[in-house]
């Protein structure tokens, strides 16, 4: 597996999604598609995307009890995405239900990555609601390895805790990273950022880009910078 740009499609339904992918007339990027655009318009565009010839991330973060996760599981490997996930916190049994659904008669599945804790998450707030006591990146390092040991692909994390993650890991464990923004650009609401370059240079895997690209004046422009720095 290559590194590749992400492009995170947050839109609120196929018509813009489509607007937006209209613009690329040389290149198929590699999409995110999360739960807004997936709950709004349905499995019939990740079939419709597919069918144009994009890479599919479906990020639809499953939780729930292993029977349930593997069933579910299955229809998203029917639909062909290339990478789906889950949360770690489901524990062994369920990522193992996971990627048992995942797998297809013929032995191929689509990657499998987990979500360790959000970065929406905080000290304070594992320890008052979840009552972990432990330090966070500790307990992120954690779930990363029983990801790891339960047979998954490899996790969502920070460009700044990739290089960390492969050192405990493994550098063939995915790291699979947003917060990433230009040099010169915006940060919006994400508060640790990256450069592509950067996150190159400490070693991820995919970068996952939102609005840098998505609401660039030239999507295609800021799309193609983001390959050169990451990927050339
Ligand atoms: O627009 P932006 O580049 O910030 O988009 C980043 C994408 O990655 C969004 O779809 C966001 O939900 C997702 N994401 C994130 N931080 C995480 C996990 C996912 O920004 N920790």
């Amino acid at each position: 597996m290559g590194k590749d740009v992400i492009i995170a499609c947050d839109f609120a339904s196929a018509e813009q999604t489509y607007a937006f992918l209209d613009l690329f007339t040389e290149e198929k990027p590699f999409l995110k598609i999360g739960m807004e655009l997936f709950y709004a318009e349905g499995p019939q565009i990740v079939r419709e995307i597919k069918k144009r010839g994009h890479r599919i991330f479906l990020d639809l973060k499953l939780h729930d009890i292993p029977n349930t996760v593997k069933k579910a599981m299955a229809v998203l490997s029917n639909l062909d995405v290339d990478i789906c996930n889950l949360h770690a916190a489901g524990t062994t049994a369920m990522m193992k239900g996971a990627l048992e659904g995942l797998t297809r008669a013929d032995g191929t599945r689509p990657l499998l990555i987990a979500v360790t804790q959000l970065t929406s998450t905080d000290q304070e707030s594992m320890e008052q609601d979840l009552l972990i006591h432990e330090p966070i990146d500790q307990v992120v390092m954690h779930y990363a390895k029983t990801a790891k040991n339960a047979g998954l692909d490899g996790i969502v994390c920070s460009p700044l805790e990739a290089g960390k993650v492969h050192d405990v890991c493994g550098k063939d464990f995915l790291t699979i990273t947003p917060g990433v923004r230009f040099a010169d650009g915006d940060k919006g609401d994400q508060k640790r950022v990256m450069t592509p370059e950067a996150a190159k240079e400490i070693g991820s895997d995919y970068i996952v880009v939102g609005r840098p690209i998505t609401q660039a004046a030239d999507p295609v422009a800021a799309y193609r910078r983001c390959v050169k720095e990451f990927v050339d």
